[in-house]
Order: C-alpha cells, then structure tokens, then sequence
C-alpha cells in the first residue's frame, strides 16, 4: 500500500487526535503548532490513542505512518492528500490559517476544518477553498465525522474517512454548529440552569445523564428509543403522549445564563468536588477505556457505532505467512486484562477460535456456507498457557493442520507475541455438522476438497510439541 501523507495544522486536543488516527491508520502525518510544548502534548495523545485504537479491533491495523513536525504549514502542507486545521475556534484566526492553506496546498488535496460552530461560507469569506470535516473527542476512538460543503469534495473526503475507520456524515445544509452540537448547545444550557437555580450538581446532572438515556443514546440514538418508547404501537403513539409536553414548557428554551464569575466558580467548584481526585490524563484513559468496552460490545451486534468498525475491521489486510497460514493477527485490549495483570485465560480461547474461523473462511465454511445450512462445530479444545501475555501485546496466530478426513478436522493455533515468544497453543477438534439436523455429516467437496490440500500440505510438518490432547476419548 503506497503511503499518503496528511498535515495536520493546530495540535491541541482535537489536531493530536486527527494526528493518531491518521498515523494509526498508516498514514503519515506532518504538524505544524506554534506553541513549544506542542510535541509534549501530542505524545500524550498519541500514547492514549495507542493505548485504545488497536483494542477496538479483532485484526491489526497497518503498520503506523512517520510523524514529523513541520517549522511552517507551506512544509507540512508539502505532499500532504489530506490538510486538516485545528486551530482555536476564532474566525480570524481561522481566516489567515486558511488562506495560506489554500495557496499552498496540491490541486487535488482536501483542505478541512474542524470548526465546531462556523459555516464554510463563512470560512471561504476571504478566498480559502475549505469544507468542513467536524470530529468529536477523542477522535481516534470516535467515529463521527460531520461534512459541510462542496458535494464532490466531500465526496472524495469521504472516501478517505472510510479509509480511516471514520464515518462521514454528509450535512444536507450549513447551519451554525452543524448537527451534534446544536443539541449539545441545548443540554449544555439547560445544565448550567440547573446548576443555577440549585436543582442539581454537576455530579447529579451527569448521574442523570450516564445512569439512564446515556446508556440508551449511544446504541439507538434519540428517534430509534423513542419509537420503542412509544410500546408496540411505536412512533405515532409516543408523539401524541409526549408532543404536548413540549408546550408546556419544561426547558428554558433560549435563555442564556449570565456566565458571571458567581456561575463559573458555582460549576468548576463542583466539578473540582465531583472528579478533582483525578488527573485529565487519568480521565481520558478511563473514558478511552470505556468507550473501547461499549464500542466493542456493539461491533458484537452490528450497532452504531459498532457497525462502522465491524466494516472497517472486515476491509483490513491480512498479513502474508512465510511457512503456516496466518489466522490472527491482532492487539489485546485493556478490557482483557484481569486482575493478576495479564491477559485472562478467557481470552486465549477466544483468540484460538477466532483463528479457527479464519481457518473454516480458508477451506471455504465461509458465511455463505454457514447460511446454507452446514457448519463446524467444536468438540474439543485443549489450551496451553505458556507465557504471560499483557494488555497492547500484539498476538500473531499461525494454524497447523493435524487431521483433516470424513467429518473431522483437528487443528494446532500457535500464539505467539509480538515478540516472538510462544505465548500459548490451542488445540481444537472439529465436527462437520448439518444445521438443519444438527447431527454431524461428511463435508461436501466445497469444503472436503480444500481442506484435503492443506492436509496434504502439512503432512510433513513435524508433529507440534503438547499436540494430540483432543480426539483420544
Ligand atoms: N475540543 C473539542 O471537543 C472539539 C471538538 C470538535 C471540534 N473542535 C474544534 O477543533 C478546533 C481546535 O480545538 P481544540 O479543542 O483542539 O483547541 P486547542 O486549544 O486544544 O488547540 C488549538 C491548537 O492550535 C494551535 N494554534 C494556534 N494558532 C495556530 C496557528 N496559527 N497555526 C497552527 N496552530 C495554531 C495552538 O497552539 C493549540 O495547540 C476548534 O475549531 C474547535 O471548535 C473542538
């Protein structure tokens, strides 16, 4: 894969995620930030951004691109097919950084902005040739990406936001602050009234928040719940329960609180109560953590945001093997981890038989064959712990064929570390099974035949060390 570079203009909290996840994803990324202690900052993302990414995924991600820092944004712009700006959100600011963008930039390079509130009509005013592309924190972990502006250059933006395990959503109209935070902006008013008036604390409103529709949101969003809300009779009926409500009215609507020193000292004072015994990189590594776990649990099912990683996950290459097929490839994430430290046992099995699927995918029992009926089901497993594995470890599984004939196949995954060393074995016993009766039966040639090669072709291989626990009973 030929590598592309990508520049990377501002890296405060929101340039440093842009940069991980351009660079975990393989490209290269050039930075440009004025402030001297830009470098210090952006090590901290990148090692957050580490940390979590490779966790979201059963498979590795490309190997990571080259960051360097540019002394001016004409160096960083150089080559660069993807130029994003992050500066601080101040129009004139904004207006002298695009500008020069846009004069130095390649004919073909997307020039997006990150702006949480301007239009691009407003970014353009003075001749830049920008589109909005708007991520939200920590962007190499979420993947929203809203897109304002130039239908064919948001067309071509989007590609590469695939690309990047990102989703684009095309905005239909510019409007002040997009879609996501003009709700952001009305749940962030009618907290500070609440805080305001003395009905809750910064601890009790985000209870209120994390404890219930939170939970709800992330996984169906906000028309979705409400149409199970409505009971079986669905969206029409929740609408005439609750559209009266709206007129009543319970919110403030537009009234802004005074952000006088009294309300700021009221909040922050809270806050400090509420999460001072933590640092912000303490905070951020436990909102990554999460968010990896809630992420993962909805790739289970195909949802949301789970949805976007199952699709990019699935588009991943596979490394090539030099002697036996390699069926995993992949990072161990946090959440893996129990409380010796190390990788729990759970998962060694879990590795081993996602390996055995990429093995059933190799001798044709793909998802197609599972959907016509047939299958492998395992019998047995016999799992040897040999070395202990840690959460970031890379786990690389190479698959031995031991047994291959009638309705049985019996395989040997080796796990190694990244480091080389033989983290574990996993032995496992096959049975080909009919789906509909569930008994077992003699594979067809779509998949007897394929097997009987690799059978064929590891005939010779010496016989693996602890192998030939299972099939003995
Ligand atoms: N923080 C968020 O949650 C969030 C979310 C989405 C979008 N945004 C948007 O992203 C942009 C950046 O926000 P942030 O939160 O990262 O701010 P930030 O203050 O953390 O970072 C801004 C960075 O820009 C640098 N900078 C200032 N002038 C510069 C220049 N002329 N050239 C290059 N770099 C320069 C600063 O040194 C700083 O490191 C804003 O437009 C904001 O609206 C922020």
């Amino acid at each position: 894969m030929k590598v592309q570079k990508a520049a990377i203009i501002g890296g405060g909290v929101i340039g440093g995620g842009w940069a991980a996840r351009f660079l975990l994803n393989g490209w290269d990324v050039d930075i440009f930030d004025p402030d001297p202690e830009a470098g210090r900052k952006i090590d901290d993302v990148l090692a957050n951004a580490r940390r979590a990414l490779p966790g979201l995924y059963n498979r590795a991600l490309p190997n990571e691109g080259r960051l360097r820092f540019a002394t001016s944004m004409e160096e960083a712009v150089k080559n660069a097919l993807w130029i994003q700006e992050s500066v601080p959100e101040r129009l004139d600011v904004k207006h002298r950084v695009l500008e020069i963008l846009s004069a130095e930039k390649a004919n073909n390079a997307i020039l997006a902005s990150s702006t949480s509130g301007f239009k691009p009509s407003q970014l353009n005013e003075k001749g830049a040739n920008c589109i909005v592309a708007h991520p939200f924190n920590p962007v190499y972990l979420l993947p929203l990406i809203e897109l304002v502006g130039d239908p064919q250059i948001c067309a071509d933006a989007a590609d590469i936001l695939h690309e990047i395990g990102m989703y684009p959503l095309r905005v239909r109209k510019e409007i002040d602050a997009h879609i996501a935070d003009r709700f952001l902006e009305a749940v962030w008013r009618e907290a500070l009234w609440l805080v305001k008036d003395g009905v809750a604390t910064t601890e009790e409103i985000d209870e209120a928040i994390r404890l219930g529709f939170g939970l709800r949101w992330a996984q169906m969003g906000l028309f979705e719940t409400y149409r199970v809300a409505g009971g079986e009779a669905g969206m029409k009926h929740f609408m005439a329960q609750f559209g009266p409500a709206l007129k009543w009215p319970w919110t403030k609507l537009m009234d802004v609180p005074d952000f006088d020193d009294t309300l700021v000292n009221l909040i922050s004072g809270q806050s400090d109560t509420q999460s001072g015994h933590m640092s912000i990189r303490e905070l951020e590594r436990l909102r990554d953590d999460n968010l990896v776990g809630i992420l993962r649990a909805l790739k289970h099912r195909g949802s949301a945001a789970g949805a976007v990683i199952a699709a990019h996950e699935a588009g991943l290459d596979w490394p090539e093997g030099d002697g036996l097929p390699v069926t995993g490839d992949r990072t161990v994430p946090q959440s893996w981890t129990d409380y010796n430290g190390h990788m729990n046992e759970t998962h060694y099995l879990e590795v081993g038989s996602q390996a055995t699927d990429r093995f059933m995918e190799m001798v044709g029992a793909d998802t197609a064959y599972i959907a016509s009926g047939k299958s492998f089901f395992t019998a047995e497993n016999h799992v040897r712990y040999l070395a202990e594995v840690h959460a970031g470890d890379r786990l690389r599984i190479t698959t031995q064929v031991l047994a291959g004939g009638g309705k049985k196949m019996q395989l040997f995954q080796f796990i190694h570390r990244g480091d080389g060393e033989l983290a574990a074995t996993m032995e496992t016993l096959l049975l080909h099974v009919n789906l509909e009766t569930r008994r077992t039966e003699v594979p067809g040639p779509v998949v007897a035949e394929p097997l009987a090669k690799w059978v064929e072709a590891h005939a010779g291989l010496d016989w693996p060390e602890g192998a030939g626990r299972v099939g003995t009973r």
